[in-house]
């Protein structure tokens, strides 16, 4: 059977979740890692399966294996330009995680590099995957909600005593704004909800944003509480709204982290009630329409499950010869949508894409 041979640049705290699906799938097999952090990289290997001489700290080593197919680029967003420009350089096809770059310059060139070279390249989005995510968009295209006018989508962070293990090194680059491209929740984790509402209406026409700064330690600067007001074409609206709460304790195996979606049709509405975690005990999709509430409880709702997802979609796209989602443009378009709404945080205007 024919394999997708994958190799990983970056092996940091996300990398277990983009290797369960490639370690569970029959026609992929991850058979090369690289990070900076030797012992990081070789711990990840080692548990994956991955030979000791294909393990390494340069990732133009890795590069340079001719039975590479693809690489996962799990890097912090200040190194996704080069690394993208040299994994096309050396003929391998592209995972990149979000936000692809750090302007839409950078974009656009790594995207010729990519169609110069004839790779695939995509951008990594998990969110889009999320089995309550994928249920909800099933039911408004089959009518349930009418046509939607509108979307809500809260995320609310603070802290949880069983969250998974974020290394310090991990928030550093975060909140260094020539290394992130913008704050940790807006630009960071807002990737994710500019996503999801390109995802249920299409890309944003004008966005409107305040962004603004909660000091949570000496020189650690949170870009929080924030609102985003979004205007989509045919008279439908959205919003964002942002919010940590330090003292706020969730449920949750990964990030301390929750969201919340609402979308308003012209009878219905419809709620994804989890995200990260689980901070209202109802169903994960609730609907409402002619006086009656629906639930649906019959999906996976952990987090992991829009990465396997998300990884299998993009396994299965590849054989099939299809496009991946999100395509390299539709990163690109994400992009531009989420640095709309730190210009206009910035400047106080309304930014029109
Ligand atoms: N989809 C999601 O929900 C989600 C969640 C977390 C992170 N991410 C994204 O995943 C990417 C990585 O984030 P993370 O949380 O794993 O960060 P991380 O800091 O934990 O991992 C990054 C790794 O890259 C390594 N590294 C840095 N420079 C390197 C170099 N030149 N060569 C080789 N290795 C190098 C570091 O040692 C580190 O282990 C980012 O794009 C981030 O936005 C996405």
């Amino acid at each position: 059977m024919e394999e997708l041979r994958v190799g990983f640049i970056g092996t940091g705290r996300i990398s277990d979740l983009h290797a369960l699906e490639y370690l569970a799938n029959d026609r992929a097999r991850i058979v090369a890692v690289c990070d900076k952090n030797y012992d990081l990289a070789a711990k990840r290997g080692a548990a994956w399966g991955v030979r000791p001489d294909r393990i390494f700290t340069d990732y133009h080593d890795l590069l340079a294996l001719p039975d590479v197919d693809l690489v996962e680029i799990l890097l912090p967003h200040h190194l996704h330009y080069q690394a993208t420009l040299d994994a096309a350089a050396a003929g391998k096809h592209i995972s990149l995680q979000k936000p692809m770059a750090l302007s839409v310059q950078e974009a656009d060139e790594m995207i010729a590099a990519a169609e110069k070279a004839g790779v695939i390249f995509k951008v990594f989005e998990n969110f889009i995957f999320y089995p309550p995510v994928q249920r909800a968009k099933a039911l408004i295209e089959a009518g349930e909600i009418g046509d939607p006018l509108t979307i809500r989508i809260k995320s609310n962070s603070g802290t949880s005593p069983n969250m998974w293990d974020v290394p310090p090194e991990a928030w550093a680059w975060r909140f260094t704004q020539e290394q992130c491209g913008g704050g940790p929740l807006v630009f960071d984790d807002g990737h994710h909800k500019f996503s999801l509402a390109w995802y249920f209406m299409g890309l944003a026409e004008e966005v409107h944003a305040w962004i603004g700064a909660t000091e949570i330690a000496p020189g650690f600067v949170l870009d929080s509480p924030a609102i985003v007001s979004w205007k989509f074409s045919n008279n439908r609206y959205g919003s964002l709204e942002v919010v940590n709460s330090p003292e706020l304790v969730l449920d949750t195996q990964h990030y301390a982290q929750d969201d919340r979606i609402e979308i308003t049709g012209t009878k219905g509405v419809i709620w994804v009630t989890r995200g990260h975690g689980k901070m209202m005990d109802v169903p994960p999709v609730v609907l409402y329409r002619d006086r009656k509430v629906m639930t649906y409880s019959d999906m996976p709702v952990g987090w992991e499950h829009s990465f396997i997802n998300s990884t299998r979609h993009f396994i299965d796209a590849y054989f099939a010869g299809q496009p991946p989602s999100l395509t390299a443009w539709e990163g690109r378009e994400i992009l531009r949508f989420a640095l709309a709404a730190q210009e206009s945080a910035r400047t106080g205007q309304a930014v029109r894409l």
